[in-house]
């Protein structure tokens, strides 16, 4: 069984935009940007296993001894080959930014440039980790009703309280997706965060002799993975630029959709 994807172009020409979504969500999160580049350039979305229309059977053969998200750059390779594209520029939002410096540590000439937009580059601590453990093992045993309970405490984490407080649309959509994640997915997925590798020693690899244009982009409200955070990952990746959106918690392609694609077209055409 494939991962599911959508190309918007299959016979586009020129590097494509490959868009990674973030936990616990899936490609429906990038609506908004594939409608704006519609025409202009060729994007692809798709849901990791266990996620939106990916069923956990997508994870490849063996990936129980792969650690960390590798297992998911991995997808992402077969998926690159599948489709016979070289090169791609890579927009990674929190766990797809892990998968886009994980895709680079295994395989840096598939990347034309990166869009890095509320991540980190380090692993998590013991006690992030643990979290991580505890939270899997509750999905796992709770099911369906784990995941309702993911739901409730995602929400506030994800959006930021502008969006919390004004709307209520974007709560009933970002509540969906999580909905439409299955609980071994969610599971695994939390598992291979928790074991993801350090990547801060990738960081000024990107932009020194490969020369990755890179854009940095988080909210200005975002929590989980503050404009700090993405500061320190800027000033390690040279020549990369950073854009920090007002009134947007860590989901500020959803959040802010304007002045997300106004930023993304720039940096790409
Ligand atoms: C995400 O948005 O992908 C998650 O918040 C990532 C994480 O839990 O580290």
């Amino acid at each position: 069984m494939n991962i599911t994807w959508t190309d918007s172009d299959p016979h586009g020409q020129g590097d494509p935009v490959v868009f990674l979504h973030a936990f616990p969500l899936n490609s429906g999160m990038w609506n908004d940007q594939v409608s704006d580049l519609a025409g202009i350039r060729r994007t692809i979305t798709l849901d990791w296993p266990g996620f939106g229309g990916s069923p956990l059977s997508a994870l490849p053969p063996g990936s129980d001894q792969q650690t960390g998200v590798e297992i998911y750059a991995n997808c992402l390779l077969d998926l690159l080959d599948r489709l016979e594209i070289d090169r791609t520029h890579l927009c990674g939002l929190s766990m797809g930014g892990y998968i886009a410096l994980s895709l680079y540590r295994l395989a840096p000439e598939r990347v034309r440039s990166l869009i890095l937009c509320d991540t980190r580059a380090g692993a998590d601590s013991p006690e992030v980790r643990r979290g991580r453990y505890e939270m899997a093992s509750i999905v796992r045993q709770a099911g369906d009703e784990g995941i309702e309970r993911l739901a409730s405490t995602m929400i506030e984490r994800l959006l930021g309280d502008s969006s919390r407080s004004s709307n209520p649309d974007l709560i009933g959509r970002v509540t969906k997706m999580i909905r439409q994640s299955s609980p071994e997915g969610v599971s695994r997925a939390l598992e291979a965060m928790a074991e993801r590798r350090d990547c801060t020693d990738l960081l000024p690899l990107i932009g020194g002799p490969s020369g990755v244009r890179t854009l940095i982009i988080v909210g200005n409200e975002d929590k989980l993975t503050p404009p700090s955070e993405m500061k320190r990952i800027s000033e390690s990746v040279a020549s990369s630029e950073m854009f920090v959106i007002e009134r947007a918690g860590h989901l500020p392609n959803l959040e802010q959709p304007e002045s997300f694609n106004r930023r993304l077209r720039e940096f790409i055409l």
